[in-house]
This record gives C-alpha cells, sequence and structure tokens, in this order.
C-alpha cells in the first residue's frame, strides 16, 4: 500500500549492517610431535530456500557464503521451482524432503533433520515465504526446513530473509508472525522496497545476498571462533 506505513517496520533489526572482512585462518601450525591444541575450523552455515520467486538468488548466496564457511543447503519442495541446482557450488549438498525419508530405515538410523541441526553453526533461511513464516511462528514441522527449525537449538543463531509480494508482507499474519519469532530469538533481515518479480511495486523483495552474507558474517566477527581438538 504506497503512503501508508508498513505494519512490520517496527520490528527491531538485530545484526544489519555491511562488512567485508578478511577470510578467518582455520589452521594451526605445530612442530612435529607435538599435540595440537584446540584449533579454529570453519564456521558450518545451514543455507535454506522456501517457494519464493526470490529462490533464484539461492544459488548466489550459497556461492556467497561457501566463500567464507562449510554449507550445507535446504530446500523446501516449492523452491525447487526456482533453484538452479546446476549453479550451485559443487561442494555444496542440497537437502531436500526426500533425503529426510530416504535416509532413515529402521530405528537407530541417524534422521536427517536432527543431524543437520546439531551441525550448524547458524541457519539462514533466505528468501523466507509467507508460508513458511506462518509455519515456523505456529511450530509445526511437516517438512525437512520445518523440522529443522522446531529442533532448533537458539544458543545459535538462525536468520531469515522474507520475500514476497508487499499484499502479503501488509497482510496483518505477517507482523504477527514476525513478532512471534523475533520473540523466540530469530533475527529479521528486513526486506526491501523496489519493482518486484510479479511488476508490482514495494516493500517485500527479499534483501541482496551480499547483505544477507555481510549481516550474517558481521555477526560471527564479533564472536571467537568455534574450536575443535585436532589430534
Ligand atoms: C510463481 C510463484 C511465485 C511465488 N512467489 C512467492 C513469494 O515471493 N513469496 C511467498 O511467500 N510465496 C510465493 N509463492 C507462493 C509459495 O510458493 C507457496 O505459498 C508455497 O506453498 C510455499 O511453500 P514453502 O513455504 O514450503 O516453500 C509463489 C508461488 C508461485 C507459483
Amino acid at each position: 500500500m504506497v503512503g501508508s506505513p508498513d505494519p512490520v517496520s517496527f520490528v527491531g533489526l538485530r545484526f544489519l549492517v555491511m562488512a567485508s572482512p578478511e577470510p578467518m585462518s582455520t589452521e594451526t601450525e605445530l612442530p612435529v610431535g607435538q599435540v595440537n591444541p584446540p584449533s579454529p575450523r570453519k564456521q558450518r552455515i545451514l543455507l535454506a530456500a522456501t517457494g519464493s520467486v526470490a529462490a533464484i538468488k539461492f544459488a548466489n548466496l550459497c556461492h556467497c557464503f561457501s566463500d567464507w564457511g562449510e554449507v550445507r543447503a535446504v530446500a523446501t519442495k516449492a523452491s525447487l521451482h526456482f533453484i538452479d541446482r546446476a549453479a550451485l557450488p559443487k561442494d555444496v549438498i542440497l537437502y531436500t524432503d526426500e533425503d529426510e525419508w530416504s535416509s532413515w530405515s529402521k530405528i537407530g538410523d541417524k534422521v536427517l533433520h536432527i543431524e543437520l541441526r546439531r551441525w550448524a553453526d547458524v541457519m539462514v533461511i533466505a528468501p523466507l515465504s509467507a508460508n513458511t513464516l506462518g509455519k515456523i511462528a505456529g511450530g509445526l514441522c511437516d517438512n525437512l526446513l520445518t523440522c529443522i527449525v522446531r529442533a532448533w537449538d537458539y544458543s545459535k543463531p538462525l536468520f531469515v530473509a522474507p520475500a514476497m509480494n508487499t499484499f502479503m508482507w501488509n497482510n496483518p499474519f505477517t507482523e504477527r508472525h514476525i513478532m512471534t519469532i523475533d520473540e523466540l530469538g530469530v533475527s529479521l533481515i528486513p526486506p526491501v522496497t523496489k519493482r518486484l518479480a510479479c511488476g508490482d511495486y514495494g516493500n517485500g523483495a527479499m534483501a541482496e545476498p551480499s547483505l544477507i552474507y555481510s549481516t550474517v558474517r558481521l555477526f560471527f566477527e564479533s564472536r571467537p571462533p568455534p574450536t575443535e581438538v585436532m589430534n
């Protein structure tokens, strides 16, 4: 709605600052025979896409992050209409709902959404659709992505970058759902106002992948890197 206030503009943005930091060192060299102390390892970044048209930028987002950390990706069924799998970085595994079920056959087998939740240092859902936003806010978990979120450990950061038509963004449900996930500790990377894929002009376009990357990266720059004993 042109001229009317954005109903969710009051939602606080926690970590939105541009940055272009240098890559972090991941190796520690010691003389032969000495036991390695805990050494930094790469950040483990779980990127997730939902069925917004902005998922056409998901491969680009994966490239941004894979230059910095170890990336794994999750895609909803709807998002696969927009993702160019061939354009993903070669070392990025893309998990779908099919993998969730094909990787499990009997008691004792690993459950994919729990393993990915354990593995990740951070999760970034970009784009976040209105549908998945609503499901997360309501605690629903009917696919791989929402099961990971439903099991999420909120001592680890979870970022979302919503992307939807302005009519959807301005709908009263959006404000309710954004407030709920904010209370959970989810960090919002807000959408921007521009000409949308459908031709409408307004708020709801996903933040650019470079901005999403720099926002997450800046958050980690203020924390010590994760360590792992390499003996
Ligand atoms: C061409 C097309 C574009 C769409 N773009 C968006 C969008 O930008 N944002 C959104 O929230 N939903 C969009 N949708 C609707 C979602 O794809 C739909 O709600 C779907 O159920 C989302 O599923 P997911 O949240 O599991 O990925 C679009 C649908 C179509 C057919």
